[in-house]
């Protein structure tokens, strides 16, 4: 089983869409993702409406989760660990306890834009447009990602 964590700050708008997404793109009995947040803020919520919205928009259902916060024991449960900007890819890097734990994390933009460790912009604070832009960067990057995992058994 592959298993990849895709984390931001509250894990209520930018990983919860980037978890739905890449679960749809992926077989589910080869890959296993999941979402985390670094703070501690919104434990056990839904997602942000405005997410639970642009993702019923392209016709994924993303109700089903609930924030969850990053532990160290997620070094060894995922493969690889997608942080949405560089403060969540800081954080993450400052609970890593070795090599092994560092080189899983990655700036999911990479994906996309190699090497220019760009962010997808933290949309809490604006409008439902927000939301559409975040929801096409990470369909992008989770083209990718989905073309490197395992296709069928
Ligand atoms: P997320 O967005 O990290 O994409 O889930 C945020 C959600 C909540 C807060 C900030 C960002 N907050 O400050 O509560």
């Amino acid at each position: 089983m592959h298993k990849i964590l895709m984390v931001c700050l509250g894990n209520i708008c930018r990983s919860p869409l980037a978890e739905g997404i890449l679960k749809s793109k992926v077989n589910k009995s080869l890959v296993f993702v999941d979402s985390a947040g670094t703070a501690a803020y919104h434990i056990g919520n839904l997602p942000d409406e405005r997410s639970i919205d642009v993702a019923a928009k392209y016709g994924l259902d993303i109700k089903n989760q609930r924030a969850r916060k990053f532990v160290v024991k997620d070094f060894d449960t995922f493969d690889f660990i997608y942080a949405m900007d560089k403060s969540n890819y800081q954080n993450i890097l400052s609970l890593a306890r070795n090599r092994v734990d560092t080189q899983k994390v990655k700036m999911i933009l990479n994906e996309t834009q190699p090497t220019k460790n760009l962010s997808v912009p933290d949309p809490y604070y604006g409008g439902n447009q927000g939301f559409e832009e975040v929801y096409k960067m990470l369909d992008q990057a989770c083209n990718v990602i989905a073309d490197n995992l395992p296709k069928s058994k």
